[in-house]
């Protein structure tokens, strides 16, 4: 009775005293590349987190190899302007060229996010990491989605940049048409690749643009009887449809537009995780339905 006292004790004072390894011990799970000497866990810094909070993943050896294998080496430096306040330019899509962990167990590489089945680490020490991904074919049931703001962020609206989304992640609705969505079961299947990346305009004349379009998809009210936005829908092979001008549904490819959830429109505050509480940037006109490229 006593021993196991002292035990329930010994183990009240350490949840008191090192809540961040018992929470987080043994939730999440991330694989070790074949051959590395890793145990089986990962004590990760909180440098190196996107929460910039220190996180313990357990380590499993169950990476299968895949086609597409890239091999890297890098240091992992959280976003640290996640915790501030500060406004990120001024079109607001902010991209960041950085590696770091989520702690979800996602792992960030340049722009892409790695879900914890798509990578694995060979070797972990000083905030630098050896690790091997598996880059995704972008194909029709794997969509790439560009995401303007960091996972974790959503466009804020008020101060025109990316902003922590308040604990609420943004996920993406998609459709097979542009009626028809997909059931959360069949939504579950398919996970889409996530990138943080602008959409790739071009002008005429062949050079880089940065001029894009916005639209939030939350109908801004035009005058007492009548508001507006222009229907979208994220299609599940990563391209967006919209109903244009000339009224017909037409379709931007994947690298002409990002997609994030939106905060502080109007009235609404912190983010819903609506499907109206999204904005799309792209490099359309929509007022002639022309794809600037
Ligand atoms: C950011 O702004 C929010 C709301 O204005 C405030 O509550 C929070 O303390 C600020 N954070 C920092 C790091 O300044
Ligand atoms: C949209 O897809 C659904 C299911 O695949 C189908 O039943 C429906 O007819 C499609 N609608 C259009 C307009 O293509
Ligand atoms: C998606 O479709 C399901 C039916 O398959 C429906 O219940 C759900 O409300 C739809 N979600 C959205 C956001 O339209
Ligand atoms: C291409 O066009 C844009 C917009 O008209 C202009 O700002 C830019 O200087 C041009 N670039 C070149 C290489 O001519």
């Amino acid at each position: 009775m006593s021993i196991f006292y002292h035990v329930v004790a010994t183990l009240l004072i350490l949840a008191e005293y090192l809540p961040w390894l018992v929470l987080t011990a043994s939730v999440v799970s991330i694989n070790k590349c074949p051959g590395s000497s890793l145990g089986n866990r990962l004590y990760v810094p909180a440098s190196a987190v996107n929460s910039l909070e220190r996180v313990t993943f357990r380590l499993r050896n169950e990476f299968k190899a895949c086609k597409n294998e890239l091999h890297f080496a890098s240091e992992l430096r959280a976003d640290t302007s996640l915790k501030s306040n500060d406004t990120i330019g001024e079109i607001g899509l902010k991209t960041i060229d950085m590696s770091y962990f989520t702690t979800d167990g996602l792992l960030r590489h340049g722009s892409d996010y790695y879900y914890p089945e798509e990578y694995c680490i060979s070797s972990f020490s000083g905030g630098n990491v050896k690790a091997t991904v598996c880059k995704p074919l972008c194909k029709r049931n794997r969509p790439c989605i560009r995401k303007c703001c960091p996972i974790g962020e959503v466009m804020d609206m008020e101060s025109a940049g990316c902003k922590p989304a308040g604990g609420k992640l943004w996920s993406p609705v998609l459709y097979t048409n542009e009626t028809h969505n997909l059931s959360d079961e069949e939504r579950e299947k398919i996970r889409p690749h996530f990138i943080n990346l602008p959409p790739s305009c071009k002008y005429s004349n062949g050079s880089a643009s940065e001029e894009y379009s916005s639209i939030p998809l939350r109908p801004l009210r035009v005058n007492e009887y009548q508001l507006e936005t222009i229907p979208m829908r994220l299609l599940k092979d990563g391209s967006l449809i919209y109903y244009a001008i000339t009224d017909k549904w037409e379709t931007i490819p994947k690298d002409l537009f990002c997609i994030d959830g939106m905060q502080n429109f109007g009235e609404v505050k912190s983010y819903t995780g609506l499907p109206s509480d999204q904005i799309v940037f792209s490099c359309v006109d929509y007022y002639t339905a022309n794809q600037r490229r």
